[in-house]
């Protein structure tokens, strides 16, 4: 794991006036069992992200794209947030300047207690209907698990529900957007457990190194971005973070 001068440099940044903001990835919740999407058992080596992860794909098939997800949810429903949850969750309520932007949409975040979360690719436990009708919300919440019959239908209209989160191909949308790059005016931006490979999610961190923030990843592996950051922790999310909770305590 990364050195005690290493975890050092981020404690002493993490003092309580600094504007952290920090951006997760599925890395963040593989120790709870969710499995990440690329590298070893990653979905999209099971899965093609055109097969179930577009509005083509669901526009052929909504009751397929649906089982990967009601799977997903049933298997999510299942996990516990972990320390890295646990430890992201203290900060963004003892630090008033700490902003969290996820890409995922698991909700172990908020179910471990995190505020103000910003849900980058949406979240599994929201819906919408599919035909977008007068009659129903664009998004709400439903944690019915497993669905049954599926797809699942729109409580107006009777059209299927598409499950809400951001699929290849669509927009993301405009509030987070811009609630995000907000979010990169700071002192410190954390990148943490993400491949670094989906734009626009992985271009906020240079962003925020532009806007003059001290970038910071933890990974256990390299990423396209590893040598854009100011330093690279090597390690788990849940060893890393706990490691300098742990230090923070200390001082
Ligand atoms: P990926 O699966 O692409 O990357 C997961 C990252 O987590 C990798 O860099 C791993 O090295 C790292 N990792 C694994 N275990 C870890 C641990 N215990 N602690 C810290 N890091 C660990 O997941 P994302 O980067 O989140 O988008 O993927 C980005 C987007 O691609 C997802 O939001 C999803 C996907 O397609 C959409 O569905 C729109």
């Amino acid at each position: 794991m990364c050195s005690d001068t290493e975890l050092a440099i981020v404690v002493d940044r993490l003092r309580a006036g600094a504007r952290t903001t920090i951006l997760t990835g599925a890395g963040v919740s593989a120790a709870s069992g969710v499995p990440t999407f690329r590298g070893p058992g990653g979905l999209w080596k099971r899965h093609r992200p055109e097969e179930l992860a577009t509005p083509e794909a669901f526009a052929k098939d909504p009751a397929l794209v649906w089982e990967w997800y009601d799977w997903r949810r049933q298997l999510i429903a299942a996990c516990e947030p972990n320390r890295a949850h646990a430890v992201i969750a203290d900060w963004s309520r003892r630090y008033p300047d700490c902003r969290l932007i996820t890409q995922n949409v698991d909700g172990l975040h908020e179910r471990a207690g995190a505020e103000g979360v910003i849900r980058f690719h949406g979240s599994l436990w929201e819906v919408g209907c599919w035909r977008a009708c007068a009659g129903s919300p664009h998004r709400w919440m439903d944690r019915t698990v497993p669905f049954d019959p599926l797809p699942p239908r729109c409580p107006h209209c009777d059209a299927p529900l598409r499950p809400g989160v951001v699929w290849f191909g669509e927009g993301i949308d405009a509030s987070v957007l811009s609630r995000s790059d907000n979010a990169t005016a700071c002192d410190l931006f954390l990148t943490i457990g993400t491949s670094s490979l989906v734009y626009p999610a992985a271009g906020l961190v240079q962003q925020a190194r532009q806007r003059g923030a001290f970038t910071v990843e933890i990974n256990p592996d390299a990423t396209p971005l590893s040598d854009g950051v100011d330093l690279v922790l090597r390690g788990r999310a849940e060893a890393v973070l706990d490691a300098i909770e742990q230090r923070l305590a200390g001082r």
